[in-house]
């Protein structure tokens, strides 16, 4: 353990990479934290690339509180190809330094933590610089937290519009392909596609190839509209990792739909980055809240190289994480375990991973009833 921070030490909120809605609550939740504690809490714009150039920020607890009821990031965000280059790591280093940084909380998902990871020995105000990192992704792609931030939010985001499309292709007896972001992870996908009551969710993880994939929705429309099942719809969900072009998914099929089903129109929306914005739930507000109170704390008594994780209820924390003292429900893992984790988690190699893809192979034909 290195020494804790004092009165009047600089910590520097960072966000980074994809935005997620909550990420606004947890820097009001991290300078309000720093500030009862007597740190002076300040902020970088835009992520590294705001870093490298020394961009760092006053802020002010008001507007945090107005903005934590927003999406997107008050404080900006970028993905920087400059931060990982010896370049950018002396500028990096440079700025910590001359402005007195002893500690830097990073807000983001992989890429951002694994940024953070790299400025673990930079030279700080107390020795080295304090980094703790705390999950925020709409894909829920990162390993070591139940939950990430953002993750709530875009669910929600995509029932909502799930529930509008239902409307309209039931009037229709349309199907509707509806294409939903979380990069190589399914999650996002298939919890949304539950909750949206869909008949298929089309993920990565299952691996299904372009053909099977048609054969699959072909088989699922012929099922659903010619066997008195009642349904006048088809609702799938396709994960845009699923490396099958949406549009030409839908030509595909109707091709071969045209012969049985000449009246049923299928329909493509891509919902885009309307999944990632707008207002952040009350669960990710609370998330960002609770995860950026243990980072705060905990970057303060010492600790670093580490990200604040949520277990969430009756999850088993691993041997490789350490219980935070003030919230049961969050634990601090060290951040090469979980880029480690993270890593398995997209290979799917790791416990986490094989259990989604067993449930993801168990929901499909479930859903299809
Ligand atoms: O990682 C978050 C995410 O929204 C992914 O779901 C998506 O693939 C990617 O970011 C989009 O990135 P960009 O905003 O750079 O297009």
């Amino acid at each position: 353990m290195i020494e804790k921070l004092q009165a009047g030490d600089r910590v520097a909120l960072l966000t980074s990479g994809g935005d997620a809605p909550g990420m606004n609550a947890a820097l009001r939740a991290a300078a309000k934290v720093g500030a009862s504690m007597g740190l002076e809490v300040v902020g970088v714009e835009d992520g590294y690339v705001g870093l490298m150039a020394g961009r760092i920020v006053a802020l002010d607890l008001r507007a945090l509180d107005e903005a934590s009821r927003r999406g997107g990031t008050v404080l900006g965000s970028a993905r920087s190809k400059v931060f990982p280059t010896a370049e950018g790591q002396a500028k990096a280093r440079e700025v910590i330094a001359r402005e007195r940084l002893a500690g830097l909380i990073v807000i983001g998902g992989n890429g951002s933590l694994t940024g953070a990871r790299t400025l673990r020995d930079a030279d700080g105000s107390r020795g080295k610089l304090r980094v703790g990192g705390i999950p925020a992704s709409i894909d829920n792609d990162l390993a070591c937290t139940t939950m990430a931030i953002g993750v709530d939010t875009a669910m929600n985001t995509i029932v909502d519009a799930c529930d509008r499309i239902a409307d309209t292709a039931s009037a229709h007896r349309r199907t509707f392909v509806v294409e939903v972001m979380g990069r190589d992870c399914g999650y996002l996908a298939m919890t949304s596609g539950v909750a949206a009551g869909a008949d298929a969710v089309l993920v990565p993880e299952i691996g299904k190839s372009e053909e099977s994939i048609v054969e699959q929705v072909v088989s699922m429309m012929v099922d659903a509209y010619t066997r008195n099942t009642g349904k006048r719809r088809v609702l799938i969900i396709k994960a845009e990792g699923v490396k099958v072009d949406s549009a030409s998914l839908r030509e595909r099929v109707e091709l071969a739909v045209k012969e049985q089903l000449p009246d049923v129109d299928t329909r493509v929306t891509v919902l885009g980055h309307v999944v990632r914005g707008g207002t952040p739930s009350a669960f990710d507000r609370l998330l960002g809240a609770r995860l950026a109170h243990a980072a705060m704390r905990a970057v303060s008594e010492g600790e670093t190289d580490f990200m604040a994780g949520w277990i969430g209820p009756g999850a088993m924390p691993s041997s490789e994480t350490k219980l935070c003292a003030h919230d049961p429900y969050v634990v601090l893992t060290g951040l090469e375990v979980v880029l480690r984790e993270t890593e398995r988690l997209m290979k799917g190699d790791s416990p986490v991973a094989q259990w989604r893809r067993r449930i993801f192979s168990e929901i499909e034909p479930i859903l299809r009833k």
